[in-house]
């Protein structure tokens, strides 16, 4: 069974007219008042409350003239299935043996980005092997455009990558494919789904970078050179979508012109290759010129705020490009307190510009394969129990997780502030699950999670693998009143760190709990931990030990752990595991009874075991830990070397009365120096003499 987030994500939009109205029907599955719509119960009726207009509206209230344009609205779509860090070499999803997700037999992907209210769908990975006609009958049935890229494969040739940036002769072959298996329809026409082809995303990132502008430049015309010639040599009739390249937000500064301006530099250079092909020694099947002045559409990616991108971008674009269209491609500044407004700003900005065509929102699910980008997303993939639909791909098979709408630090789902901003229906709730405390990422992102689902059980749930994660365990539950705290939209992840690192009463605490190695993490990230962990120097990585060495984890293991345990020592700073034993995943905080368990050399886990009064700074913190660890002989160290470092001398033992005196409950370090400085100690009767 779906935990199903009843009305989660409607939205109140007023229709504004009966087309629309129907068409919210449509993506209901139901009609009104049939056996299908009530089956559900009154969920669906309550969906289109307030959104069935009159048939005829009365003149007076006549809908105002349609904007000149309606913008792109789009979504950007790569729903690799992962829940946890995986290498991953499957990254098309839109061939036919995805459709368990984008399928309305499945998961029903295009259908929840048809009731936002988007009308395109933009694409990643591209295997020209694979078929693709499932996908893009579907789209156009749901009346969705979509802008499919190149794969990368294409450009991994020794003329293009690893030669001289001619990149034409794989593009050509796998564009081929791709006509054949399913883009061209059988009289060889396109199929009227696709709007755009992205002929490479980022170019001047890859091939080869930035600092070499004619490189690129050339790359990209000798690859667009090769859709044009697979396109003849397909024979292809009708109208032709554009071409289209995405570009980076980045600044070009070895670029000719521009280069001061985000992603414009990079803009002009191309248009100067297209036009002057023999100037960046281009030899094109193809005139280029032509083509650019039919059939190009630039298009960009960006994190910025709609103000910013006008400001800084669009301004100057109009002026520098007034013949060519362009589009965002990548859009969304995450964690923009107001993000539906900044939506619906850039929105605006498209429907009153002759060039702006509008957007694709960055993006439909978090990833959290190896392309693992985490902050994007408006869903989660977790794990389905209920779920029966499996993927099966040449790479790999995985069962089809649940999409969880996220929430973006604060109480409304990013899907609900899409929709709101491009106007859709809202998505039938039954389609979505909610975010479990068992499975969300113990985190910053899965604590905002549980904040937005305000559920008191949720949140109890969700502290108590906070605890394990601190190396803590909770023997009953978390009390209801601490949860309660962090319900709050303004509590912060940090807050709560803060309080259990307080050591609560309520959970368990074990003082040889270690921070290891994630055995979760990529095998492939390791190396890149460890050196970064070294470089930081609080762990003497000369010090490895040869047993640790053999293996990759075990060496992670020790690093990692002695990192953590020489960070009090080196910084007086009091390590907070989910801080500095956490590196991207790679590291987790775990009690003695779970690393005891694993499968790691004991003698490569460095536990963080009673502090030492000999290493511990002589301060209130450092004071505060050998005290909470009880232990007179660690307490007379820290006091004799308290002594010491004010420039006493202590002659004696530090008497067992004056020890136990400050491990009492009403000692500190203050009145360990009041007395200090007050005398007494010389007067002896500690035994202690001052210099
Ligand atoms: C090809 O077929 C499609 C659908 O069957 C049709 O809409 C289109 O006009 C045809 N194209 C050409 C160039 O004949
Ligand atoms: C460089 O690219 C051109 C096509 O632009 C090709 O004809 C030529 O053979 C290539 N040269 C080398 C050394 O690969
Ligand atoms: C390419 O086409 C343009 C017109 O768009 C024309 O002016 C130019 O001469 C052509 N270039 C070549 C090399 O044919
Ligand atoms: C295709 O490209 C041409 C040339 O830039 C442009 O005039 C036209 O508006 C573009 N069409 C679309 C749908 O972007
Ligand atoms: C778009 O045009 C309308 C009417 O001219 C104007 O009120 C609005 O501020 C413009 N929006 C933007 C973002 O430029
Ligand atoms: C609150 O969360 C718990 C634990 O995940 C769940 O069992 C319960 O159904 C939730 N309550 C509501 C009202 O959603």
């Amino acid at each position: 069974m779906r935990k199903c987030a009843a009305l989660l994500l409607l939205v109140e939009v007023a229709a504004s007219s009966l087309q629309l109205a129907e068409e919210t029907l449509k993506f209901l599955d139901c009609q009104p008042g049939t056996e299908s719509c009530e089956a559900e119960g009154n969920l669906h009726l309550l969906q289109y409350r307030g959104r069935r207009v009159p048939a005829d509206p009365s003149p007076d209230e006549a809908v105002p003239a349609a904007p000149a344009k309606i913008p792109m609205k789009g979504v950007s779509y790569g729903p690799s299935p992962f829940t946890s860090a995986q290498r991953n070499k499957h990254q098309d999803y839109f061939c036919d043996a995805a459709k368990p997700l984008w399928g309305d037999s499945g998961r029903g992907d295009l259908s929840i980005i048809r009731s936002l209210g988007a009308n395109t769908v933009r694409l990643y990975g591209n295997d020209p092997e694979l078929h693709h006609a499932g996908f893009l009958d579907h789209a156009r049935s749901l009346g969705l455009d979509v802008v499919p890229g190149m794969g990368d494969k294409a450009f991994e040739t020794v003329q293009c990558k690893g030669g001289n940036f001619s990149c034409s002769e794989g593009v050509v072959s796998a564009y081929k494919k791709n006509l054949e298996n399913g883009f061209l329809l059988a009289n060889r026409s396109y199929h009227p789904a696709i709007k755009y082809f992205i002929v490479v995303n980022e170019p001047e990132l890859k091939l080869p970078s930035l600092n070499e502008p004619r490189k690129f430049a050339k790359a990209i015309a000798t690859a667009i050179d090769g859709v044009l010639t697979a396109e003849e040599a397909m024979g292809v009739v009708g109208p032709k979508p554009n071409l289209t390249v995405t570009f980076s937000f980045a600044s070009c500064k070895r670029c000719a012109q521009f280069g001061d301006r985000p992603g414009l530099g990079q803009l002009w250079t191309l248009r100067h290759a297209l036009l002057h092909p023999d100037k960046y020694g281009i030899q094109a099947k193809h005139n280029l010129t032509d083509f650019f002045n039919t059939r190009f559409t630039y298009s960009f990616n960006s994190g910025n705020p709609s103000a910013e991108i006008q400001e800084l971008f669009l301004k100057y674009y109009e002026e520098i490009f007034p013949h060519t269209p362009i589009f965002v491609a990548e859009y969304h500044n995450p964690g923009n307190p107001n993000l539906q407004g900044d939506l619906e700003d850039i929105l605006s900005a498209a429907a009153n510009s002759s060039l702006l065509l509008g957007i694709s929102f960055f993006e439909f699910q978090n990833r959290y394969d190896q392309a693992g980008h985490l902050v994007w997303g408006m869903f989660d993939p977790q794990k389905d129990p209920g779920g029966k639909q499996r993927l099966k791909f040449e790479e790999f098979e995985a069962a089809v997780p649940c999409l969880s709408p996220i929430f973006d630090a604060g109480v409304r789902t990013i899907a609900e502030q899409l929709t709101a901003a491009y106007g859709g229906p809202g998505i039938t709730p039954t389609r979505l699950c909610l975010p479990s405390p068992q499975e969300v990422v113990v985190s910053e992102h899965g604590f905002h999670q549980m904040v937005g689902l305000n559920n008191i059980t949720a949140m109890q749930q969700f502290v108590k693998r906070v605890v394990e994660k601190l190396g803590g365990f909770v023997p009953y539950v978390v009390p209801k009143e601490f949860a309660e705290l962090f319900l709050h939209p303004q509590t912060s992840y940090s807050d709560l760190e803060a309080m259990l690192v307080g050591h609560p009463q309520w959970a368990r605490w074990d003082m040889f709990s270690a921070c290891t190695v994630d055995r979760t993490a990529l095998e492939s990230t390791l190396g890149g931990k460890i050196g970064y962990v070294c470089g930081q120097g609080y762990a003497d990585c000369s010090k490895i030990p040869d047993v640790c060495k053999k293996d990759v984890w075990d060496t992670a293991s020790w690093v990692f752990g002695s990192h953590f345990r020489e960070f009090l020592y080196a910084s007086d700073e009091t390590p907070k595991p989910l801080r500095h034993c956490y590196l991207d995943g790679a590291a987790q905080f775990v009690r003695s009874s779970i690393w005891k368990k694993s499968a790691l050399r004991h003698e490569c886990v460095v536990p963080m075991g009673w502090t030492d009064p000999n290493k511990v700074f002589i301060t209130q913190n450092g004071f505060y830990h050998i005290w909470s660890d009880h232990d007179p002989v660690a307490m007379s160290i820290f006091i004799q070397r308290a002594v010491e470092h004010t420039g006493g001398k202590v002659l004696s033992r530090v008497p067992r009365r004056f020890v136990r005196h400050m491990l009492g409950l009403e000692a500190s370090f203050k009145s360990l120096q009041a007395l200090w400085s007050s005398g007494r100690l010389s007067r002896s009767f500690l035994g202690v003499v001052c210099r």
